[in-house]
């Protein structure tokens, strides 16, 4: 793996994005220490203060059956996998994609397809102070350690989360991620609100994550909505 190092980009999946354009192969990461201009999901922004690790990593597309969504979850299922190895901590994952620590997104992850590859890329709040995150965000996010806690080397981190990654992509026949991926979700079992652009546009009980890590919701009158995109968020009881 080529890793090329950043103090600050705007955003790591853009610059990746832009190499990718110009022929780069996969194989090759990019990791900035902070972001100005970080992307998230849904075409909003990603709040990345130093203390952070935002990496982009581009990876083949060899198998035209793995859709983004299914590249998505393994991402999400290698740094699921990397925080327990590297920093004996458990996660969950909030279909699609967020890691939840403590009951809190402690990691987004965004993969935009480039041809014939897909770039991934991964916000973690490693060591981040959350004060200096904006307010929504302060709300719902957490960090893994606090800035003045010992931490696992970062690198060592960047290094075995690269290398889950690389290995669940390029190793097919391994399905093993797919059953970590359903059993660590946060959502299913839950009352759920499905949402466009912010927008609540139906509810129901999540049931299942499928084979292809599609949802499953379940409304009062037993219609099913199967969910392959968009975002989902737990009812609270007094809703
Ligand atoms: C989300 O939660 O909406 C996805 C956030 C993805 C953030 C990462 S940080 C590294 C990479 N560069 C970006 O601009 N975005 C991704």
């Amino acid at each position: 793996m080529k890793i090329l190092e950043f103090d600050c980009l705007d955003s790591t999946n853009r610059y990746l994005m832009d190499l990718a354009k110009d022929g780069e192969e996969a194989g090759t990461a990019v990791w900035a220490h902070r972001q100005t201009g970080g992307r998230g999901r849904l075409g909003r922004s990603f709040s990345s203060p130093e203390g952070g690790i935002y990496i982009s990593i581009l990876v083949p597309l060899t198998d035209p059956s793995k859709s983004n969504i299914n590249i998505t979850a393994m991402a999400g299922v290698a740094v699921m996998r990397t925080i327990k190895q590297v920093c004996g901590k458990n996660c969950g994952i909030k279909w699609v994609n967020d890691i939840i620590y403590n009951d809190r997104k402690v990691c987004g992850i965004l993969a935009q397809a480039c041809g014939d590859k897909a770039v991934i890329g991964i916000g973690i709040n490693y060591r981040t102070e959350i004060s200096e995150f904006p307010e929504d965000v302060r709300q719902i996010a957490c960090s893994l350690y606090a800035r003045e806690e010992k931490a696992p080397d970062e690198k060592t981190f960047v290094s075995k989360m690269i290398g889950n990654l690389w290995s669940l992509i390029t190793t097919p026949e391994d399905n093993s991620w797919l059953a970590d991926y359903k059993g660590s979700s946060t959502i299913v079992g839950n009352k759920v609100l499905i949402l466009k652009a912010g927008a609540v546009t139906g509810e129901g009980l999540a049931t299942e994550i499928d084979d292809s890590c599609r949802l499953h919701v379940v409304d009062e009158d037993g219609n099913e909505t199967v969910l392959s995109t968009g975002e989902v968020s737990i009812r609270k009881t007094d809703d």
